[in-house]
């Protein structure tokens, strides 16, 4: 990375930061959201569809499992933390009483919701990604839906057991993983023919913070000053996930995958790094907070356009397939680095590549 490509990213990210401060309300008054009534509600009884989603248990992941379960899917949710997963999903079955409160009487019996198991996945590890599709795998032959949407955002720099950096292996490498481990029992239900499984990669509009392709394990992110260095690995850990993405799209066309921006939502444990820290911390809590007001939306707000992605009818393989969604919904075109076929084969293949240094085989033969 050359000196002007850092030179260009703090223009970027400066100019990011005053579209939230002076267009981001109005922008976010446009919203065009998706409606959840849109999306079925299946009788696990007779209609069992299997959803895997990462981090589910706090933010964003909570409300695509909260949604998924008020709409009757079996959901496997894949966190590193026990005992706060099973009180996600305890909190998930409590919101249910408020749900059905507001459903329409008809509707009360033609809502049978689906049901939460834990399974643990560290994505700061390899082996433990390996065992976590092992896991779903030994009590599912058919997966229809898999959310990659756990993630970390702007940590120190830091190297995993695995040696990779920290922020790349948890929002891309141990994700990606999981996914090809997955991915026998996602084309299984492709294979039937009657429903289109899908795939939904949590990106970020903090992807177009990089102006050219800064390839993954190019070490001059790792040099540097770190309150720079680290949004970078951020936006390229990011880009990295739409690329998967779209290859995976390109890949196997009988899989719908897509991915999506969620929206700046500032109350997530996603900047709790900078929240916590000592002096910086007062101004980052200020300037968050600030952010949110003019630009952010809700937590349930957030979950809409991973939701529209994983479960709108409307959607299809044929004009679908590869799309990225924006906050709310709508789908948009993201960057011209992540729309570059070369640079996604890259990303696709130096994944594929290090995972196998690691003993994790991931391509079929
Ligand atoms: N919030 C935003 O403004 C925003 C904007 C754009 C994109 N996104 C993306 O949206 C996704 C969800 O973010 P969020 O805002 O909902 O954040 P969040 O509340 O911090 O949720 C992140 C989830 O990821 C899990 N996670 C992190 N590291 C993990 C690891 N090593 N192993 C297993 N699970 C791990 C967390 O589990 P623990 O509780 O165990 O840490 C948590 O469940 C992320 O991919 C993020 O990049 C968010």
């Amino acid at each position: 990375m050359t000196r002007s490509a850092e030179i260009e990213f703090l223009k970027v990210y400066f100019v990011f930061i005053l579209l939230s401060y002076f267009g981001g309300k109005s922008i976010m008054t446009k919203l065009n959201f998706y409606s959840l009534e849109k999306t079925p509600y299946l009788n696990p009884r007779t209609d069992r569809r299997v959803a895997v989603v990462t981090g589910g248990n706090s933010g964003i992941g909570w409300y695509d499992c909260l949604h998924l379960y008020l709409h009757g899917w079996t959901i496997y949710v894949v966190g590193r933390n026990e005992q706060k997963v099973t009180s996600a999903i305890q909190k998930i079955e409590e919101e249910l009483k408020v749900t059905i409160a507001k459903y329409p009487e008809d509707q009360l019996n033609k809502r049978p919701v689906g049901s939460l198991k834990y399974v643990h996945g560290d994505f700061t590890d390899l082996a433990s990604c390996d065992k976590a599709a092992k896991e779903i795998l030994l009590h599912e032959k058919l997966i229809h839906l898999v959310i990659l949407n756990a993630g970390v955002m702007a940590l120190p720099l830091q190297f995993t057991k695995d040696n990779l950096e920290i922020q790349y292996q948890t929002n891309v490498t141990s994700q990606f993983l999981l996914t090809m481990r997955l991915l026998p029992a996602v084309k299984a239900v492709a294979e039937q023919g009657q429903i289109v499984p899908r795939i939904v990669f949590l990106s970020s509009l903090a992807h177009t913070m990089t102006r050219s392709f800064v390839k993954p394990g190019d070490k001059s992110l790792f040099k540097g000053p770190n309150f720079l260095k680290t949004w970078m690995r951020y936006s390229q850990s990011k880009l990295a996930d739409i690329h998967l993405a779209k290859q995976l799209a390109q890949r196997y066309p009988k899989i719908l995958t897509s991915s999506v921006h969620p929206g700046v939502i500032v109350d997530t444990e996603l900047y709790s790094h900078w929240k916590k820290l000592p002096l910086i911390g007062v101004f980052a809590r200020g300037f968050i907070g600030l952010t949110g007001k003019l630009a952010g939306v809700s937590q349930e707000e957030g979950c809409l356009s991973t939701l529209r992605a994983a479960t709108d009818p409307s959607l299809t393989l044929e004009k679908d397939n590869g799309k990225y969604y924006d906050a709310g919904g709508p789908q948009k075109d993201p960057s011209d680095i992540a729309n570059n076929v070369e640079n996604a084969k890259y990303t696709w293949n130096w994944n594929v590549l290090e995972l196998k240094g690691r003993g994790f085989d991931v391509e079929e033969a």
